[in-house]
C-alpha cells in the first residue's frame, strides 16, 4: 500500500472514530468499551442447575411448563442481565444483596431481570418431586412458627392460597419473616420482599410462589386456583425450613 493510501486509510479511521464519538456521545463509547471488559472479566449471571428433571413434578406441574419456564423464561432474565453494559451491576455482592439494593431509582431493566433471576432461582429450590402424592407438611421449628402465627397449618394454607389467587396480573406470593414474625405478602411483576420499594413488605424469604400465567397456563389455563392447590403437593418444606432456621 502506498504511503498516500496508508495516510488516507488511517486518517479515515480516525475520522470515523471521531464521528462515532460525536454521534453516540462519549458516555456510550465508554459503555461499549466497558461491555468488552465485562465479557473478558467472566463476571456474568448463569442459569442455576435445576435440581430435578423437567417431568419430576408431574402430575402437579407438567413437564412442558417446567421446560419452557426454566429454559425460556428464566434464561431470558439471565440473558438480559448479561447484555447490560458493565458498571450497571455490582458483582462484588451476592444476588440477595443485589436485590436489597434495588429501589425506585433503579432502572426497570435491572429491577425486572434481577428480580426475575433471583425469584426463579429460589422458586426451583423450593419445589420437590412428590409423584406418589404423599402428604406434604412442614416440620420442625417452621411448623411450630406457622401454627403460632396462623393458629393452624390449615388456616395458613387458606390465607396463602387466597392471597396468591388474588394477585392481580403477574406476580408472586411469599412467606416472609419480618421482625421475627411470619407474614404472607405478595409483590407485582418480578419484585420481591428484599427490594426497597414503597408499599413492599420487607423480610427474609421463606417460601415463594410464582403466579405468572407462564407458571401454569399450559396445564391449568385460567384456573390459577387449581395450580395453587396442586402446588402445595410439591412444596420443598425442607428447603423452607432451612431458610427459616438460618434467619
Ligand atoms: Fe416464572
Amino acid at each position: 500500500m502506498s504511503d498516500r493510501r496508508k495516510f488516507l486509510k488511517t486518517s479515515g479511521l480516525i475520522g470515523l472514530s471521531t464521528l462515532a464519538a460525536k454521534l453516540m456521545g462519549e458516555e456510550k463509547i465508554s459503555a461499549l468499551e466497558k461491555l468488552g471488559e465485562q465479557e473478558n472479566s467472566g463476571k456474568s449471571f448463569t442459569l442455576p442447575k435445576l435440581p430435578y428433571s423437567y417431568d419430576a413434578l408431574e402430575p402437579f406441574i407438567d413437564k412442558q411448563t417446567m421446560e419452557i419456564h426454566y429454559t425460556k423464561h428464566h434464561q431470558a432474565y439471565v440473558d438480559k442481565l448479561n447484555a447490560l453494559p458493565s458498571g450497571n451491576i455490582d458483582f462484588s455482592t451476592d444476588d440477595a444483596t443485589k436485590c436489597s439494593n434495588i429501589d425506585k431509582s433503579t432502572s426497570a431493566i435491572i429491577r425486572n431481570n434481577l428480580g426475575g433471576h433471583y425469584n426463579h432461582s429460589l422458586f426451583w429450590q423450593l419445589l420437590k418431586p412428590n409423584s406418589e402424592n404423599k402428604t406434604n407438611l412442614p416440620g420442625g421449628k417452621l411448623a411450630s412458627a406457622i401454627t403460632k402465627e396462623f393458629k393452624s397449618y390449615e388456616e395458613f394454607k387458606k390465607e396463602f392460597s387466597e392471597k396468591a389467587t388474588k394477585v392481580f396480573g403477574s406476580g408472586w406470593c411469599w412467606l416472609i419473616l419480618q421482625n421475627g414474625k411470619l407474614k404472607i405478602t405478595t409483590t407485582p411483576n418480578q419484585d420481591n420482599p428484599l427490594m426497597n420499594i414503597e408499599g413492599n413488605e420487607k423480610g427474609k424469604i421463606i417460601m415463594a410462589l410464582d403466579v405468572w400465567e407462564h407458571a401454569y397456563y399450559l396445564k391449568y389455563q385460567n384456573k390459577r386456583a387449581d395450580y395453587i392447590t396442586n402446588w402445595w403437593n410439591v412444596v420443598n418444606w425442607e428447603k423452607a425450613e432451612e431458610l427459616f432456621n438460618t434467619q
